[in-house]
């Protein structure tokens, strides 16, 4: 920062050259994230709402109600019963440290009983809050074996994790399976649904078989999703529901000097733009909208796996969902060597493989033009 600034066409430029060292998700370019481009909509609500802090929500009654609005429609996608309360927070990793607290306050206990295909935001979760992690085995279809869940259950168990969409393989755990265990046993479930909990209901709808996963199913206690994956809200924007609104109380301290009494999460001043973006993008998309974003994201995740297949890099399982894992030598390599040519993909550290995340902004031309470049990039050395 200089001591007497610098003249705004040299600020614009300057922006512009970074910005052009990005690749944005428009180029089709980007095969190994989470996320995608925000739907049009969402960003125009972004704008308009892109100053309201709802840390302090009087001043901005409209973002508010927009809030209660995503919340309502979030909750009815996700059946929550109506004792529950939804909370919007940053995405998947801060749902998930606040559901193990919401769990360590509920419950008591040591230890986190989770799968091995847990997202790595349960590790700071667990190291942040002092608390073990219990690993259950994973089975070849990428889902946790509940079986081995439930014998790693004890008096010192604080919650268990259920996967609804793996972040490496987009698998959906046996979640009825899981809560009937929980449920017996007293224990708190989270179910992370950060990434599939825009792809699974929509993926339902079209007649794949897939498990329940959502908050109508006995036994879960919390579920987070984020809206800034596949719901195609801008980032950040991540909502955790939990199933007993009094779950939220023993987070919530007093804060005196703005217009809510007590605030139960993370955040104090806040953003009012995610949850308009969010309201917008749900609102005008429906689920007819989010449906036909899934059916196209399945059917090019069906033309990379045949083409995978055809070149000789066989998808690891068959894609649960939008995501596509496959093996090769040396993947770290592969992966330097696919950059270097503008492809940008994610390693897939529990198969040894890479993978590939079909979001609405991977094209069947991009699958089809990275298919060409694979081979040359992901032979050993
Ligand atoms: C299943 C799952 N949970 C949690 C997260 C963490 O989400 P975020 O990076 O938005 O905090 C991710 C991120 O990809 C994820 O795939």
């Amino acid at each position: 920062m200089d001591t007497r600034g610098r003249p705004l066409d040299e600020i614009r430029a300057r922006l512009r050259e970074a910005r052009a060292r990005d690749t944005p998700f428009a180029s089709g370019r980007i095969l190994g994230s989470m996320c995608t481009a925000p739907h049009p909509v969402a960003l125009e609500a972004w704008r308009l709402f892109e100053e309201a802090n709802l840390g302090d929500p009087h001043l901005v009654p409209g973002a508010r109600a927009l809030e209660e609005a995503a919340l309502g429609s979030l909750g009815a996608l996700l059946r929550a019963p109506p004792g529950g309360r939804g909370v919007f927070v940053t995405g998947g990793s801060e749902a998930n440290l606040t559901a193990v607290l919401l769990a360590l306050r509920k419950r008591g206990g040591r230890e986190v009983v989770l799968p091995e295909s847990a997202h790595f935001s349960f590790d700071k979760a667990c190291s942040w809050l002092g608390l073990r992690q219990v690993t259950a085995r994973v089975k070849a279809d990428g889902t946790v074996d509940v079986d081995d869940v439930a014998e790693r259950l004890g008096p010192q168990t604080a919650c268990v994790v259920g996967i609804a969409g793996t972040t490496e393989l987009g698998a959906v755990d046996d979640v009825p399976a899981l809560g009937r265990v929980c449920a017996e046993a007293g224990v708190p479930l989270h179910v992370d649904a950060a990434w599939g909990g825009f792809v699974i209901p929509f993926a339902r709808r079209l007649g794949r078989r897939l498990p329940e996963f959502d908050l109508a199913v006995p036994g879960v206690t919390t579920l987070g999703v984020d809206p800034h994956k596949m719901g195609l809200a801008p980032i950040p924007s991540g909502v955790l529901f939990a199933r007993d609104a009094r779950d939220f109380e023993p987070l919530a301290v007093p804060s005196p000097y703005v217009s809510v009494e007590r605030q139960p999460t993370l955040q104090g001043t806040r953003n009012g733009a995610a949850p308009a973006a969010t309201w917008a993008v749900m609102e005008h998309l429906g689920i007819e909208g989010y449906t036909q974003v899934v059916r196209q994201c399945l059917a090019v995740t069906d033309r990379l796996a045949k083409g995978l297949e055809a070149a000789g890099f066989p998808p690891a399982i068959p894609p649960p969902l939008s995501i596509v894992v496959f093996r090769v030598a040396d993947p770290a390599q592969a992966r330097a060597r696919l950059r270097e040519k503008g492809w940008l993909l994610s390693l897939a550290p529990l198969t040894g493989g890479l993978k590939v995340v079909v979001g609405p902004h991977v094209t069947a031309e991009a699958v089809d033009a990275f298919l060409e470049v694979l081979p040359s990039c992901a032979e050993a050395a």
